[in-house]
């Protein structure tokens, strides 16, 4: 079989690139976007070459460039993992409606823009889509400490989920991956709170190679049966 083509948006660091380097390991043609210069993006350069493009998924000219570009090269677009998802903690009464412009912009908004995109190669290729929520968020649950980004990613669900609905009869397959805490050398310091680590039924932080095998089963044939679902990956805890 030839190798899909994967693009993993928001992957120059964490867990889109842990699901960037897994689809690779798989055998897998993949595309990493990346969005800032700095050391994560050089470092996502010297090892994707070619396959590592800049692209603001907030940007509708920008993300629509990339999947023609990815189009023009390979011809087939098979599976689209987006990671971009912007994280802010604190009190609502702290909450500044420019931060929860920017997170909706950056949680939603940017999906949008990318399924848009994408829409046209993936139905031609019967492909995949993974958007990436965050653990405890079903049945839209209060979130005292992070009321902005579970609002964003609250959001991001229902979307994906209609859009599971409306690609279904196409051929696409839409689901959501939601992490628990996670940590890596860019994770937010909340994902390091040994005092949350103890209430983890599982006993311990997830890995992002967890997140990516996680991921990479949605995407996988294996799966092929499932869209339109939510995807805890948490060792079981709700934060
Ligand atoms: N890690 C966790 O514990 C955890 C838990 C729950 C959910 N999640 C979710 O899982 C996903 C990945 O998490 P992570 O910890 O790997 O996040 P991360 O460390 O913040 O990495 C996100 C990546 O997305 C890029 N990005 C942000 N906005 C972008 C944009 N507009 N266009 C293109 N790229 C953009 C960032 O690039 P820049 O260098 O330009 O900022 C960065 O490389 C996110 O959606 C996050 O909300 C993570």
């Amino acid at each position: 079989m030839d190798p899909r083509v994967v693009l993993v948006t928001g992957g120059a660091r964490g867990l889109g690139l842990a699901s960037a380097r897994e689809f690779a390991a798989r055998g897998d043609e993949v595309y990493v976007a990346w969005r800032s210069e700095n050391e994560s993006s050089r470092a996502l350069t010297s090892e994707f070459g070619a396959n590592a493009l800049r692209c603001d998924c907030e940007d509708e000219a920008a993300v629509r460039e990339l999947v023609e570009t990815v189009m023009a090269r390979e011809g087939r677009l098979d599976v689209v993992v987006h990671a971009v998802g912007e994280y802010e903690s604190g009190p609502l009464e702290a909450l500044e409606p420019r931060t929860l412009r920017r997170l909706l912009s950056n949680n939603v908004e940017s999906a949008l823009l990318v399924a848009r995109a994408a829409r046209a190669a993936l139905r031609a290729s019967h492909g995949a889509v993974v958007f990436f929520a965050c653990a405890g968020l079903e049945g839209l649950r209060a979130k005292r400490e992070m009321a902005a980004y579970a609002a964003a990613k609250s959001a991001l669900l229902v979307l994906a989920r209609s859009l599971a609905q409306e690609e279904g009869r196409h051929g696409v397959r839409v689901n959501v991956v939601s992490p628990g805490m996670i940590p890596h050398p860019h994770a937010a310091d909340d994902t390091f709170d040994p005092k949350l680590a103890a209430k983890i039924p599982l006993g311990r932080f997830g890995t992002p190679e967890e997140v990516a095998a996680a991921v990479a089963w949605l995407c996988s044939d294996d799966a092929r049966y499932v869209t339109g679902a939510n995807l805890e990956v948490g060792g079981g805890f709700t934060p």
